[in-house]
């Protein structure tokens, strides 16, 4: 196929985990592929089998638009957006330092809204494209622990919804994948309980991290993002993860919200 003829997708946070097995297999499927992150370097290398990287803060409007623009001068369109890049801040919500609790936000929610409106207006002069943002099985649930990562991905739940009615219109699909655990070391932040913390916080903690390092391998992610492309009318949300952690949101929709927290408990061991 002629470069002309591929789609062209572009996949944030692609200097390493998900985002940079997601753009490997997306080359392999045969799309020209831009990847990013602040300090980019190309996984694997600068060769043809490696997503050209372009340095991108996504909290950064200037950075969105300078990185993009790289991107449209040489392909002139964009076919698919992966909201992918995140940021895992662990912490007690009572004492976590509220700059650590923003920067979570202001990557995992507002991240992904200056880069959709950043392609939005192609995808609208194009006729349609998709955007698909990771959230994650913690934008179902509030997590122990995890509650400014759970609250940055709840607002993009939400974000999406909105974002979803507003461009559909245009042949705009987007959609929401939300991963479980996914078996890699991913860069958290990570702030010391206080004292009176110590005790649940390392229980509920191990549980987590145990569950990350038996996590579900991110090579799966791809094979998925293709299933959704091919779909004339793609759903809202895809689960993605073992099926345990699949089938959490619907019992939480499903149970007495006493009995769901108990399960809760049971399973952090706290
Ligand atoms: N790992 C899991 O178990 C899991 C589970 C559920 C959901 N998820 C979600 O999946 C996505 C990927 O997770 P991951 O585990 O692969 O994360 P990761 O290994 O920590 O990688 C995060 C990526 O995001 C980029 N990034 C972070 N802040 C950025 C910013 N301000 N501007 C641009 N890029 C930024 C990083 O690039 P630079 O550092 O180079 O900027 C990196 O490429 C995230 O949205 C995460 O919330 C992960």
């Amino acid at each position: 196929m002629r470069r002309e003829e591929k789609k062209v997708a572009l996949v944030t946070g692609a200097s390493k985990g998900i985002g940079a097995a997601l753009a490997g297999y997306l080359l392999g499927q045969g799309f020209v592929v831009y990847g990013t992150g602040r300090n980019p370097q190309a996984p694997g290398g600068h060769t043809s089998s490696a997503p050209t990287m372009l340095r991108m803060d996504i909290t950064d409007p200037a950075s969105v638009r300078n990185a993009l623009a790289q991107l449209l001068e040489k392909e002139g369109r964009i076919d698919l957006l992966v909201n992918n890049a995140g940021l895992h801040v662990v912490g007690v919500l009572e004492t976590m330092p509220l700059s650590e609790f923003e920067k979570c936000w202001r990557t995992n929610c507002l991240g992904a809204l200056l880069v959709s409106r950043a392609v939005a207006p192609w995808m609208k002069k194009q006729g349609g494209g998709h955007i698909i943002n990771i959230s994650s099985v913690g934008g179902t649930l509030g997590l122990p622990f995890q509650g400014a990562y759970s609250a940055s991905k709840f607002a993009l739940e939400g974000l999406s919804e909105s974002l979803r009615a507003e461009l559909g219109s245009f042949g705009i699909k987007v959609v929401l994948i939300q991963p479980g655990d996914i078996r890699h070391q991913d860069c958290r932040v990570e702030s010391p309980p206080p004292e009176e913390y110590a005790e649940v916080y390392k229980k509920v903690m191990r549980v987590a991290w145990d569950d990350e390092e038996k996590g579900y391998p991110p090579e799966r992610l791809g094979p998925l993002i293709m299933k959704i492309l091919a779909k004339k009318n793609p759903k809202l949300r895809y689960g993605f993860g073992s099926a345990f952690q699949r089938a959490v949101p619907t019992l939480k929709r499903l149970l007495p919200w006493g009995l769901f927290e108990r399960a809760l408990r049971l399973y952090y061991k706290f």
